[in-house]
C-alpha cells in the first residue's frame, strides 16, 4: 500500500472514525526511521529528551538549542509521520512574542511541522498567538512535567470532582485557542474518557486509560533503554538496556581474548607486496630512537 504523509486532517478523521492515533517520542535519526517504518502517526521530539538521553534529573534544564539538534535529526529520519517538537521550559512562558519566535524556530530551523506546549487556561493565549502565526500547536494537560514542583510531585491529576472539572475547562480552552490535539497525562481513565468525548480535537493519552483518541509513550521506556525508573503507565516492549550491556560485555571479553576482530573483519595485503615491504625495511637504516629532553617523553620509543 502506498504510504502518504500524515496530516492534521488524518488525525481528525481518526478521531471521527474511532481509529486509535499512535504517537511516540523520538530523538534521533535511526529511531525516527524505525517509527516511520512502523507507520506511527506522530513522531514527537519530547523534552523528555533532556532526561532519557541527556541525563538531566528533570525536563526543566533542556534548552532550545538541544531540542533543535534532536528535531533536525528526527526530521531527517521520518518522512511520513507528523513531526511535532516540544517547546522546552521557559521558551514560551516569559511572553507571547518570545513564544511565537521560539515556536517558529522549530519549523524554520528544525523542519518540525507543529509544536507542543504544556498548560491549560493560563497558557491558552500563548497557544492562540502561536496558532495565529501559522504554527500548529498541540496542548498538554494533566501531569505537566515542566511544573512538577508546583503540582507537588509526579501525582495523578484530576482525581477530585473539582480538579477533573478544571481539566475539562483547560481542554476546552486549548481547543478554543486553536490547538489541533491535546496530550492528557496521568489522569483517571474515566476523567480522560469524559475529556475525550467533550472536545472536538484528538486527545492523546499517556497514563490516561484506554478511551482517549490515541496513545503516546516515551520511546526509551517502551524499549527498556532508560532504566532509572519506569512510570506505572509505561510498558516495556523490549529490554535494550540489558541487551546493550550484554553486547558491550561480549565485545570487551572478545577483545581481551583476542577473538575479535576475526578474519572476516580484517583486511589483507598481497604476498608480493608484503615481501617487498619486508625487503625494503630490511635494507633501510635501523629504526631511530630519540632522546627525550623532558621527562614526559618516552625516550625508548622507536618510530
Ligand atoms: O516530553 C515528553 O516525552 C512528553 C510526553 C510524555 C508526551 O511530553
Amino acid at each position: 500500500m502506498e504510504r502518504k504523509k500524515v496530516t492534521l486532517p488524518d488525525l481528525y478523521r481518526k478521531k471521527a472514525q474511532h481509529l486509535p492515533i499512535t504517537m511516540l517520542t523520538t530523538y534521533d535519526f535511526p529511531s525516527a526511521q524505525a517509527l516511520d517504518r512502523a507507520g506511527i502517526d506522530v513522531a514527537f521530539v519530547g523534552d523528555s529528551y533532556g532526561m532519557v538521553v541527556l541525563g538531566y534529573p528533570s525536563t526543566v534544564p533542556v534548552t532550545m538549542e538541544e531540542m533543535l539538534i534532536a528535531c533536525r535529526a528526527v526530521a531527517r529520519g521520518a518522512q511520513y509521520a507528523l513531526l511535532v517538537g516540544d517547546m522546552p521550559f521557559m521558551s514560551y512562558q516569559a511572553g507571547v512574542n518570545d513564544a511565537v519566535r521560539n515556536a517558529g524556530r522549530f519549523l524554520k530551523e528544525a523542519n518540525m511541522e507543529a509544536v507542543k506546549l504544556e498548560g491549560g487556561r493560563t497558557i491558552a493565549p500563548v497557544a492562540r498567538a502561536i496558532n495565529a502565526a501559522g504554527i500548529s500547536v498541540m496542548g498538554h494537560i494533566g501531569l505537566t512535567p515542566q511544573n512538577v514542583t508546583q503540582l507537588g510531585g509526579w501525582r495523578t491529576q484530576g482525581t477530585t470532582a473539582a480538579s477533573a472539572r478544571a481539566l475539562l475547562d483547560d481542554a476546552l480552552a486549548l481547543e478554543d485557542a486553536g490547538c489541533f490535539a491535546i496530550v492528557l497525562e496521568k489522569v483517571p481513565d474515566r476523567v480522560a474518557q469524559l475529556v475525550t468525548e467533550r472536545v472536538g480535537i484528538p486527545v492523546i493519552g499517556i497514563g490516561a486509560g484506554l478511551h482517549t483518541d490515541g496513545q503516546v509513550l516515551v520511546l526509551h521506556d517502551l524499549l527498556g533503554y532508560f532504566d532509572k525508573f519506569l512510570p506505572k503507565f509505561a510498558k516495556r516492549y523490549a529490554h535494550l538496556h540489558a541487551t546493550i550491556g550484554e553486547a558491550v560485555a561480549r565485545f570487551k571479553s572478545e577483545v581481551e581474548a583476542r577473538t575479535f576482530p576475526g578474519p572476516e573483519h580484517s583486511f589483507s595485503i598481497d604476498d608480493e607486496e608484503w615481501t617487498a615491504l619486508l625487503q625494503a625495511i630490511q635494507d633501510a637504516k635501523p629504526a631511530r630512537t630519540f632522546a627525550a629532553h623532558d621527562d614526559s617523553v618516552d625516550a625508548t620509543r622507536a618510530y
